[in-house]
């Protein structure tokens, strides 16, 4: 009998043991319950958590300066991959691999609060070879097509997903007001409800509905409206520089945006390096607490941009509170994080940094985790990883680049012929993944070159020709050993000169002149003298000054930075598809018209922009009075 009895209050022991145990295993249910309210999950979660735990959930760390051992040490919440940042192989399958070392790293800390790695994919996924490239943002501008963004939006999204990143630090909602801007290529237009309305359809595409992907509209506030001169850069910069506007004016031209951004479910947002009338957005308590979070309702995170808050104050301690208690929730430190780390828990022990300043920022970006399925889908499996440069987003990217192409002229020169017999192709830009790309793929600053698979418009070209066309490609337009029966040098039906620049992103592409290369208007040259027809296509991140090829050519198209897919070039340029787009920027006639007196801009004269916001010829209809004031202009 008592041997029974031994047993019985064994099991019940074991029975009351369990149950002890079991609430606490309950009770952490709540936080990793996803049929739980999200904010009951953050309520839970953030009783649970220390000091220590709540500001590594505001660090946000680039891969290459730290490893997997120091997300899980300092509780990081966020790793990032810069422009330049990659894996040790470059591809799919690699940066899955990378991006599940450091979460995986987080889910083993003690609440396994898993980390959100974020990427630059502003024009596709574009830090992975292979990956579908798509038309910057000026060209999408130009395309108008806001369903067309959305499903770009989606597709970019879809290849993220593929290699388990989940937050995207896009789309760029400046109102760009001086073209001069590096960043230029990566606005919508000049025109504020134009970027409000293409920005917003790119956000829904790239988010999905359910909430998969987080976007960031950046940079908040005015990034597009700083005054040339004014960049921490220099006096021949205008990246980062200064807003110089009243507060009607910048709620006008830049807030919108970021309005419908909000009430489309943003729930990351990116403060801008700029500044507004001398204040830095990165310590701007008014604009960040009252009128983002406040009066718009933001109920997200915001994230400071590379290094910005180092940039708010000459003492490091000081830029720390600053920009904390204006608003900012996390910080892209992006390099010493042990020093922002110790410097929050100085500021903190301090009273410099208010614990409730604290939990409110954790909320906010724990609200954004959970609300993007992290918590309940922390990586990518691999098993949609060849998604990544399909076919059909590449198909979706081609007809991007035929709606953005813009007809600036055309004197009886397009659409070319399949009769041709000869077409003489040039320029800097015609052959050229990475110059038809630009900044923002595969490297921070993009290269010209064969830097990842794609169809340059030469290959195009040469693909959609007739059989028996000679299509003939010299970069520099050298084509005299071309010569007729007699020995002079033979004229082809058409000459093609792709010009360009150079890629760049941000401050490198500040640009006083916006001028062709020397030799971009020798090839001109030299085609010129060799065609019957001389087409010139303008491969840029903005406008540039073409007025005096304008009248040397039979016909001007503009392109943009189309990406991978320069079959939608040809596919335009030989009319299977028609020109349909239209100029997301106003076309300056020279750089002396910069910036533009939008309130009071010229329509006639010569002191009238070459092609205003808007323009855009077609196939049925090539006459404009725009021409032939640039012909009046020109002749002087
Ligand atoms: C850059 C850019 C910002 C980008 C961030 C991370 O400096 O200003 O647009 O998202 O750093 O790469």
């Amino acid at each position: 009998m008592k041997a029974q009895l031994r047993i019985l209050v064994l099991v019940l022991n074991l029975g009351a043991l369990l149950l002890l145990i079991a609430p606490a295993a309950a009770q952490t249910d709540i936080y990793r319950d996803a049929s739980q309210p999200i904010e009951a999950r953050i309520d839970d979660l953030l009783a649970r958590m220390t000091l220590e735990e709540k500001i590594g959930q505001m660090t946000l760390v680039a891969e290459d300066s730290l490893d997997p051992q120091a997300v899980f040490d300092y509780f990081i919440g966020g790793v990032l991959s810069g422009g330049n940042d990659e894996p040790n192989v470059n591809t799919p399958e690699g940066w899955l691999e990378m991006v599940t070392e450091f979460q995986d790293a987080a889910l083993d800390t003690r609440l396994g609060i898993p980390l959100i790695y974020g990427i630059d994919a502003v024009h596709g996924h574009n830090n992975v070879i292979g990956a579908t490239i798509f038309p910057h943002n000026i060209g999408l501008g130009a395309t108008r097509n806001a369903e067309l963004v959305e499903q770009i939006g989606a597709a970019t999204a879809a290849e993220m997903m593929a290699t388990g990143i989940y937050w995207n630090y896009a789309p760029a909602l400046p109102v760009v007001q001086d073209v001069r801007w590096g960043r230029t290529y990566e606005s919508f237009g000049e025109n504020t409800a134009l970027v409000t309305e293409l920005g917003i359809a790119y956000q829904r595409g790239l988010q999905g509905d359910p909430l998969m992907v987080l976007a960031t509209p950046k940079h908040y506030l005015g990034d597009g409206g700083t005054t040339w001169g004014t960049s921490p850069f220099g006096a021949s910069n205008i990246d980062r520089g200064d807003t110089q506007i009243d507060e009607a004016g910048l709620r006008e031209l830049y807030l919108p945006p970021y309005i419908e951004a909000v009430n489309s479910g943003a729930l990351s947002i990116m403060v801008s390096f700029s500044s507004w009338n001398g204040v830095p957005m990165h310590a701007h308590d008014y604009m960040v607490n009252e009128v983002l979070k406040g009066e718009l309702g933001f109920m997200g995170f915001v994230v400071s941009d590379w290094q910005g808050i180092d940039l708010v104050a000459p003492d490091y301690y000081q830029a720390v509170v600053m920009s904390i208690n204006a608003g900012v929730d996390m910080n892209m430190v992006p390099y010493e994080f042990r020093q922002f780390i110790n410097t929050m828990n100085r500021a903190v022990e301090n009273g410099d940094i208010s614990l409730e300043r604290i939990d409110d920022a954790v909320r906010r970006i724990l609200r954004a985790k959970f609300a993007v399925g992290l918590f309940d889908r922390p990586t990518g499996d691999g098993a949609t990883l060849d998604v990544v440069g399909s076919e059909e987003h590449r198909a979706l990217a081609r007809q991007a680049v035929s709606e953005s192409l813009v007809l600036l002229k055309n004197e009886g020169a397009l659409p070319l012929s399949a009769d041709a017999a000869t077409i003489f192709v040039a320029g800097n830009a015609a052959d050229d993944i990475g110059m038809q790309s630009g900044g923002w793929t595969i490297s921070w600053q993009g290269a010209s070159g064969d830097i990842t698979p794609g169809t340059t418009i030469f290959e195009a070209i040469t693909a959609t020709a007739g059989a028996n066309t000679h299509v003939v490609f010299e970069r520099l337009g050298r084509f005299d050993s071309f010569q007729d029966a007699s020995g002079n040098p033979a004229m082809a039906d058409y000459g093609i000169v792709v010009v360009g620049e150079e890629p760049y992103a941000e401050f490198e592409g500040d640009n006083g002149r916006l001028a062709l290369t020397r030799g971009d208007l020798t090839t001109i040259e030299r085609v010129r003298a060799q065609s019957d027809k001389l087409i010139i296509i303008v491969v840029s991140g903005r406008p540039l000054v073409i007025t005096d090829q304008l009248q040397v050519a039979d016909a001007v198209a503009a392109a943009w930075l189309p990406g991978t897919e320069g079959q939608g070039v040809a596919d335009v340029l030989f009319g299977a598809t028609p020109f349909t787009g239209t100029l997301p920027f106003t076309w300056m006639r020279s750089v002396d018209q910069l910036p533009f007196d939008f309130a009071n801009l010229p329509t006639e004269g010569c002191d009238a922009p070459l092609f205003p916001y808007g323009y855009g010829l077609t196939y049925e209809n090539s006459e404009s009075e725009w021409l032939d004031l640039a012909e009046t202009c020109s002749a002087g």
